[in-house]
């Protein structure tokens, strides 16, 4: 029976090139889908970009960048990664696109419809500079437990301590250096802990239809304490601008919180494809018989299991089949961090002439269907695929091949002898047990299956020894027996790998002379039929290519290389004339006072003497960094012929020069400019 699937893989934040953790995600998926399309099933396998966000608004500020041209940069180096290891997606889409802002606000209007939306007052911290509420992450200051500076809004580093961004010591906006302060807005929440929810969800991940550790890590977060403190928390979905997001209808300067919208972004692309494809995606949807399953990492399982569903549910749609939640991979056995990135890159696995299939089949043979981490070890990689791929598999091809065309003109015969029928009818009545494998993502188990399988073919190989039945006169037939049996093994092994290793199943298609593979091909045999040449399917791994794998990787092309780092974090503004510069009038000043301005975080009120009968008032944005006594009596530059500029504080007769870093998160400080000790008010600078 063929099945109609609906599959995702997580959608990647557009921040960054792929990993190898995402790499290892879209093969775990892939290898399922071919095998599902192999058995004649409809498979719509689609994936987008994670596109919105503050941490993505941030970084395209910071790149000079639109968040829409940032997302786009990313977004235009997916393709290479996918093609590169042959992922099969029938479509890659974005949440910030027009089916995402559809459905992600048609899906809010049927929750509050339902009764599950709420408003409330939140406290959080603000940056007066930016002008904008601090994700935690963004807020630092001195843990209040342990003392150590600079830590994080959520947790200390140093001693551990989790704690509210309001604990902290001195906090401090990581965006501008400003102190940060508290703010109250409206923010919408779904109602998580309503009993409709919770008894929804009880029953979806309960049912058996999860991984069983996965079941057992959800129903933790049900359990309430006697108090009936625990359990499902409402959650905040709406975030405030200056946000990049889907706004809230109804709602101005309100936008949905990324987590909201990220995981509809698998109906957009969806929609999407429907679109494109002219196929009426809400049929589709309506149908039963639509199954919808999305792959996933451990630490992605709340999202998945809880807020999805339940958002899915109570606005009258159709909620996911399954969730399948795989471990992490780590290289070497170090984790790798979203920060700091591995030691090896895919990309550059590719440029390095690496083969994906290698990749492929070596990752696909340390998965299993449990949420296990797995480990990429050089010298294992290298092994593996060595003995198994070109020791054991490809072995049996080239072995045999050459007689068959040399001497029979890549005929196979119609006669395999007792034995190779039987080794043949050995390895079809393992291909069900393969099958299954693969549908229950053992796949671990079944590589070592399809690998227990070639053993038995190269023994048969060996007990017939080719390469001498062909120098003995009158061996003929069982030359040919045993050159087609080791063959039609091949084939019936190249089926079962051919989920795994879709490059070189193509090769063996054309190299067999026939059509791509299906399920159904393990059960029958080639019979009289006519082969091409024999053409080497593939190398063996050079140990010291996966060496190189380690070195420094080469930036991903237009995007490390555009935005490369320019002087003080930005590029040099353009030539301008000997005139043009006179044209600005430059003087030294002395602070003779300064005062903190009331209601501004951001101003200090300076009285200047640039050697005028009277002093200038001045408001300088260097309040985050300087106190005014700090100020008083220095020797400054100011221009001092800038037109006078009328403020909420008051009005700025000039203004004073200071250094800052383009990138005040990464290079926090402004550093007010200094005449040497000599010069006196009025003095002109040039
Ligand atoms: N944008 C969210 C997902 C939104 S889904 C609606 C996100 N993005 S991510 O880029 O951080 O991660 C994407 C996927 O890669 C997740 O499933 C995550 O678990 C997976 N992996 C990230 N690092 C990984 C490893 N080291 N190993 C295996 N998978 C890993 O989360
Ligand atoms: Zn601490």
């Amino acid at each position: 029976m063929t099945r109609t699937l609906f599959v995702t893989t997580a959608l990647p934040y557009a921040n960054a090139p792929f990993h190898i953790g995402h790499m290892m995600e879209y093969i775990q998926a892939d290898v399922w889908v071919r095998y599902q399309r192999m058995l004649g099933s409809k498979v719509y396998f689609v994936g987008a970009d994670d596109a919105h966000g503050a941490p993505i608004m941030i970084a395209a500020e910071k790149a000079g960048l639109t968040p829409q041209e940032f997302v786009a940069r990313i977004a235009s180096g997916r393709k290479a990664y996918l093609d590169g290891f042959s992922i099969s997606f029938d479509n890659w889409h974005s949440t910030d696109s027009p089916e995402n802002t559809e459905l992600a606000q048609s899906i809010y209007l049927g929750l509050k419809d339902a009764g599950l939306i709420d408003v409330r007052d939140v406290e959080q911290f603000y940056d007066p500079v930016k002008s904008m509420f601090l994700p935690d992450r963004y807020i630092k200051g001195t843990c209040p437990k342990c003392g150590a500076a600079d830590q994080y809004g959520d947790s200390c580093e140093v001693c551990g301590a989790v704690y509210a961004p309001t604990d902290l010591l001195n906090p401090y906006s990581a965006l501008s250096g400003a102190t940060p302060v508290l703010r109250s807005s409206e923010h919408f929440f779904f109602r998580l802990s309503d009993p409709r929810c919770v008894d929804y969800l009880t029953q979806w991940t309960q049912d058996g239809k999860l991984q069983p550790e996965v079941a057992n890590k959800v129903r933790e977060w049900f359990v309430t304490d006697e108090t009936g403190a625990g359990g499902l928390s409402d959650w905040d979905i709406s975030r405030d601008a200056p946000y990049f997001g889907i706004p809230i209808p109804g709602a101005p300067g309100k936008y949905f919180y990324v987590w909201l919208d990220a995981p509809i972004g698998y109906l957009a692309s969806l929609v999407n494809l429907f679109n494109k494809r002219g196929e009426d995606v809400a049929a589709f949807l309506a149908d039963p018989a639509t199954e919808q399953i999305h792959f996933i990492g451990k630490d992605i399982v709340y999202f998945h299991t809880l807020f999805w569903p339940a958002m899915l549910h109570f606005s009258g749609r159709k909620v996911p089949n399954n969730v399948y939640v795989h471990g992490f991979i780590t290289v070497s056995e170090e984790k790798m961090s979203k920060s700091r990135g591995t030691g090896i890159s895919p990309l550059r696995y590719l440029e390095l002439g690496l083969n994906p299939d290698w990749l492929r089949y070596y990752i696909t043979a340390k998965l299993n269907s449990h949420v296990e981490d797995v480990d990429f070890t050089p010298d294992d990689f290298v092994t593996r695929v060595n003995s198994d791929l070109v020791g054991k598999y490809v072995n049996i091809a080239s072995r045999v091949a050459g007689f068959l065309s040399k001497r029979f003109d890549g005929r196979l015969s119609a006669e395999v002898g007792a034995d190779g029928g039987e080794l043949l009818a050995q390895l079809q009545a393992q291909a069900p047990v393969v099958a299954e494998l693969y549908e229950s993502r053992e796949f671990g188990k079944a590589l070592r299956e399809i690998m227990a399988l070639a053993d038995k073919v190269n023994t048969y190989i060996e007990a017939h020894k080719p390469w001498e039945l062909a120098k003995v006169e009158g061996s003929e037939i069982e030359l040919h027996q045993a050159c087609t049996t080791g063959i039609e093994a091949f084939r019936l092994l190249t089926v079962m790998l051919a989920p795994v290793l879709p490059g070189v199943a193509t090769a063996v298609a054309d190299f067999l002379k026939v059509d791509q593979f299906s399920w159904d091909d393990t059960a029958t045999l080639l019979g009289e039929h006519t082969i091409g040449r024999y053409q080497h399917l593939m190398q063996r791994v050079d140990a010291a290519l996966v060496d190189q794998l380690f070195e420094a990787p080469t930036p991903e092309p237009g995007l490390d290389a555009e935005v490369a780092p320019a002087p003080g974090g930005q590029e040099l503004a353009d030539q301008i004339s000997i005139d043009q510069f006179s044209a600005v009038d430059l003087r030294v000043a002395r602070i003779v006072a300064a005062a903190v301005v009331e209601g501004s975080n951001k101003l200090l009120q300076l009285t200047l003497d640039v050697g005028e009968a009277a002093t200038r008032n001045v408001l300088s944005g260097i309040a985050g960094v300087y106190q005014p006594t700090d100020l008083v009596g220095r020797l400054t530059v100011v221009v001092a012929n800038l037109a006078p500029r009328t403020m909420r504080f008051g009005v700025s007769e000039a203004m004073v020069l200071a250094a800052a870093h383009a990138d005040e998160s990464q290079h926090p400080g402004i550093f007010l400019l200094e005449a040497d000790s000599g010069a006196t008010p009025g003095m002109r600078v040039r």
